[in-house]
């Protein structure tokens, strides 16, 4: 049963939403001023599609950051209120997403899309109206290029991948051979490959043999045999976790014994149930630990696992230090320039100026952006995915 308090808060909440329903659907100005107690974000992640499990991820993060930042006060006040649309997979629908965000619900801002693939096509949107956008999980090389409104705290593919390698060639020094695998209909997994590429070649491996796939691939016989025909003795794969994790299971039934890389995309544990006890062992490097120390992330962490019985992913933190972001850039211009004062073109100008200037003490460590907005971010970890007797339940371990 609710506490009184609660309720009573709930309720009050729940009416400053409404009034933001009514004026926004009945305002045609585009004063920010008096719209609302609320503070509109929009949140553009994928809820189907063979991405929503990623979506997902972001969308759990960001729900867990809503109720901390409101439970202590918002933005001086005022309570943030996030406005979800449903991305789906493609750009078409990320475009749908981005341009409802922006010209219906009126958002000061947006976090996603869920993939670089669609942020490629959404985020020159949000630049042409001068709307905020920060990538929660995209990972692609030339994102916040994209232009001034554009920023994202997910570290590039060039920062975090060759971590991977070297965790690797630190397990197996004898590493001679490498065979690369990618998914070749993706804008972040052909980035995520070249670095991977530059990587082995840098660290003077040799690349036997370069693979191509499908994202909507399921059956991958052809390149897991030229792999082991190729004698390779480390496998590494850029895809997404449903064909990544078939990929490293048709391997593996094949006799491939050697090591395998993850990229990025299969920094989820939905990948445990596609490829199961065949999953062990794969090294997948990471820009979150749930261990990392400060007090931010003990909150988030156990916010997470009260709601869902196990760690939180990388995305998911993500995807709250997004949302931490605006949170605490909103607050810090309300106190310079009371942000009820401002048009809405004006609050998301200023709001992205000040996101960029700001450092945040998130669940992935302290944060800040560079001029371009691209995340700074200093610690960089490599977990191991360890799977359990059963070959169902597994987990990211990183001793
Ligand atoms: N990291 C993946 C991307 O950037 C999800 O598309």
């Amino acid at each position: 049963m609710k506490n009184p308090i609660t309720h009573q808060t709930a309720l009050l909440f729940t009416c400053s939403l409404l009034f933001i329903a009514c004026s926004t659907s009945t305002n045609s100005r585009t004063e920010f001023a008096g719209a609302s107690d609320a503070i509109p974000i929009g949140i553009a992640f994928a809820q189907t599609s063979n991405v929503a499990l990623l979506g997902q991820e972001g969308t759990d993060g960001v729900k867990i950051a809503q109720k901390y930042f409101n439970d202590k006060g918002g933005i001086n006040g005022k309570p943030i209120k996030l406005i979800f649309q449903d991305t789906g997979g493609d750009e078409v629908g990320a475009i749908n997403a981005f341009q409802t965000l922006i010209n219906q619900s009126k958002v000061v801002g947006i976090i996603g899309p869920t993939l670089s693939q669609q942020a490629f096509s959404t985020d020159p949107i949000a630049e042409r109206h001068q709307v905020p956008v920060i990538g929660a999980s995209n990972t692609a090389k030339g994102i916040p290029e994209i232009g001034d409104y554009v920023a994202r705290v997910s570290s590039s593919v060039t920062v975090v991948a060759p971590y991977a390698v070297k965790a690797a060639l630190k397990q197996n020094p004898q590493i001679k051979k490498v065979a690369v695998f990618y998914a070749q209909n993706d804008a972040f997994n052909k980035s995520e490959t070249e670095i991977f590429q530059k990587t082995v070649k840098d660290l003077n491996l040799n690349l036997v043999t370069v693979q191509k796939f499908q994202t909507t691939d399921t059956d991958f016989q052809t390149q897991a045999s030229n792999a082991i025909n190729s004698k390779a003795d480390l496998a590494i794969i850029s895809g997404l976790a449903v064909d990544g994790g078939n990929l490293v299971k048709q391997l593996r039934e094949l006799g491939y014994k050697g090591i395998i890389i993850g990229g990025n995309g299969f920094n989820t544990s939905h990948i445990f149930s596609v490829c199961r006890a065949l999953c062990d062992g794969v090294i997948i490097a990471q820009a979150y630990s749930p261990e990392y120390p400060n007090a931010i992330n003990k909150a988030f962490r156990q916010a997470y696992m009260a709601q869902y019985h196990r760690e939180p992913p990388q995305v998911s933190a993500q995807a709250f230090a997004a949302l931490q972001v605006y949170v605490e850039a909103l607050q810090s211009l309300d106190k310079k320039s009371k942000i009820n004062k401002l048009t809405l073109p004006q609050l998301r100008t200023e709001l992205n100026q000040e996101l960029l200037k700001g450092k945040y003490q998130t669940p992935l460590g302290e944060i800040a952006f560079t001029p371009v907005g691209d995340v700074i971010q200093k610690e960089f970890y490599v977990a191991r995915l360890k799977m359990a007797a059963d070959g169902i339940n597994g987990k990211f371990s990183y001793q």
